[in-house]
């Protein structure tokens, strides 16, 4: 539950944060910090280092902290790369289905949206990236940017080792950025950073404290930089640091792994239960997600009525709104008491439904 004010508890389900909040360690460290820490710029930019954060992310990827760069979060970071690289009528490829402020980036630099095609596999209730357009498209259009993410919001499928290689291999004229947003709920993630970004000049990887750290409300992301954007580092530098209570809840979260895994644990086995719950009710479809979240076609018809029932039991989801997506609705994996209370009510509501 997460409360917004002095009238009601609601129960969030829309926008993908995690509501097991933060490891304790990160609480412990607003209480520690006062005196002598939020009245002076931190040193680290003396020590030749950005941040005590990408020195320590440095350390656990094997990654030179020059190649590591700070944002508020993975939105700011987002921003940095497309006003470094989208000039005027530039042009950016996006999957068709995507996080909606992919569809708007494109315009802040006065830059170009073309969209390559994610498809539905019907019969495996799933989505994939269709690589073969993907990359003629990048062929005949000459894009500044690719942006790839893995896994997708909202359809939840990522892309396979094999199938970022081959984009990879093929796109190196152009800047590849790959968001991770959603990474790490997925225990077979397993791109190896370093490795990428030390073969791929042209790849930035994209990742952020908001989703799995619970930490959205802190604002940090950051981006692990291919050999060949200096000059993305140069404009992303912050010579008087960044914020210094950020950085140490950050690294309070790194530290709390065992925290952060039990959680991952709970949420794989909800999203299971909610795919299969889901998918037993006549007419609703779940599909496959690898992220802290589920797509799930629902009967076109129950679209405004379900929405109303859920919103007066305090139950907010994602009701899509885009072209072909529009009989569906985007549900967050909340904590296993928030899961169970939403298919419950959904249940309740299909059975009010067909007594009626
Ligand atoms: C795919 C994707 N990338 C990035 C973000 C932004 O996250 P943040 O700016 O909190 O790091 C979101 C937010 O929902 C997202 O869905």
């Amino acid at each position: 539950m997460v409360n917004i004010g002095i009238k009601k508890q609601l129960i969030f389900l829309d926008r993908n944060e995690n509501n097991y909040g933060p490891a304790p360690a990160c609480k412990k460290v607003l209480r520690r910090r006062s005196n002598g820490f939020l009245n002076i710029y931190s040193r680290d930019f003396t020590r030749g280092v950005k941040s005590v954060l990408s020195e320590r992310l440095s350390q656990d990827t094997g990654i030179p902290e020059s190649r590591i760069l700070l944002g508020y979060g993975s939105e700011d970071i987002l921003k940095q790369v497309v006003q470094c690289y989208l000039k005027d009528g530039g042009k950016i490829l996006i999957p068709s289905y995507s996080w909606w402020y992919y569809k708007k980036i494109a315009a802040e630099a006065s830059g170009v949206n073309i969209e390559y095609p994610i498809i539905e596999i019907e019969k495996e209730n799933r989505f994939e990236y269709d690589i073969d357009i993907l990359l003629k498209t990048y062929r005949e259009k000459k894009p500044a940017i690719i942006l790839l993410s893995s896994p997708n919001n909202p359809t939840g499928n990522r892309l396979e080792i094999k199938q970022l290689k081959l984009i990879l291999d093929n796109t190196p004229d152009c800047t590849v950025i790959l968001d991770e947003a959603y990474s790490k709920f997925d225990p077979g993630f397993n791109v190896n950073a370093a490795e990428f970004v030390e073969k791929y000049p042209q790849l930035i990887i994209i990742r952020t404290f908001s989703k799995y750290y619970a930490l959205a409300g802190l604002r940090i992301g950051y981006a692990l930089i291919g050999a060949r954007h200096e000059h993305l580092q140069l404009l992303s530098t912050r010579y008087l640091g960044f914020n210094r209570l950020s950085e140490q809840i950050a690294i309070a979260a790194l530290n709390s792994s065992d925290y952060y895994r039990k959680i991952q644990r709970k949420m794989v086995q909800d999203r299971e239960m909610l795919y299969n719950e889901f998918n037993a009710l006549p007419g609703f479809k779940a599909y496959v997600s690898y992220a802290n979240f589920i797509l799930v076609r629902i009967p076109a018809e129950i679209k405004e009525s379900l929405q109303k029932y859920l919103t007066d039991r305090d139950i907010i989801i994602k009701f899509m709104n885009e072209d072909n997506l529009n009989s569906h609705v985007r549900i967050t994996i909340g904590t296993t008491s928030q899961n169970r209370k939403l298919i419950n009510a959904v249940r309740n509501f299909m059975n009010e439904r067909s007594r009626s």
